[in-house]
């Protein structure tokens, strides 16, 4: 268990360090066994822990071992491990891009990059819930079920992992992937694979596809080509009318 909580120290510290978390921002965890879990204790800053800011607690969340208190979250936390008996570890962290999709109500759930597809499946947005209460576990227990990685509406982001730094690295993979889902936003395109791509990129691996829209982002706003004369032409006509408004 020592050298567990020795990783969790460091996962808080690569969490701080990588400004994905501000002050005493975010939670981790990792399982045990069926009935035992680490967990950060709440209110302590990530990026300076040490071995009595974690905690072991039950899995209904009482405290086994330590002398702090148990993460605000641990609610959110256990309800996963309940939900998905593949997760080993839980992150749960505010990265600035994945949280500012996540508070511009705007999904990241586009599937755009086969290894994000394939580490994350699709990323979705959940309902916003109050943080710290069993809304909010239930919410985010109920997004995860089929993916590793999730957007909390209005507060921050949520990965999953068969051990802890794979958990860890999945929410750098998140981030990773907002910067660059914010950078096709602001080039005004996004180039979306099929689910027939999605699909033979699972082939080798025996697990499901997970399901995506295939519809390309702005097609809300229709888009077509327009030449430079076009435009100019447009433009001249327009002003020419405020000019035969003016005169009148
Ligand atoms: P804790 O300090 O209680 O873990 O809460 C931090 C947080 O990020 C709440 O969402």
């Amino acid at each position: 268990m020592n050298e567990i909580k020795k990783e969790i120290i460091e996962v808080g510290k690569r969490l701080w360090q990588r400004g994905y978390v501000a002050a005493n921002d975010g939670n981790i965890s990792v399982k045990i066994s069926d009935s035992k879990f680490l967990t950060t204790a709440t209110g302590v800053s990530k990026g300076f822990m040490d071995e009595s800011d974690v905690v072991l607690v039950d899995d209904k969340g009482n405290l086994l071992e330590g002398m702090k208190k148990a993460s605000s979250e641990l609610p959110m936390h256990l309800e996963i491990y309940k939900k998905r008996d593949d997760v080993l570890a839980v992150v749960h962290s505010h990265p600035p891009t994945a949280t500012g999709f996540a508070a511009a109500g705007i999904e990241m759930d586009k599937g755009i990059l086969p290894e994000v597809i394939l580490t994350l499946g699709n990323v979705k947005l959940t309902p916003y819930g109050t943080t710290g209460t069993d809304e909010l576990a239930r919410i985010v227990a109920e997004g995860i079920s089929k993916n590793n990685g999730l957007l909390l509406q209005n507060h921050g982001a949520v990965t999953v992992g068969t051990s802890l730094m794979q958990a860890y690295y999945r929410m750098e993979t998140l981030e990773h992937f907002a910067n660059i889902t914010l950078v096709t936003r602001i080039l005004g395109r996004q180039s979306v694979l099929g689910q027939e791509e999605i699909a033979k990129l699972f082939a080798k691996t025996g697990s499901k596809a997970p399901e995506f829209s295939d519809k390309s982002s702005g097609e809300k706003s229709e888009k077509f080509m327009l030449s430079r004369d076009d435009l100019t032409n447009i433009i001249y006509d327009i002003i020419k009318q405020i000019n035969n408004q003016e005169d009148l």
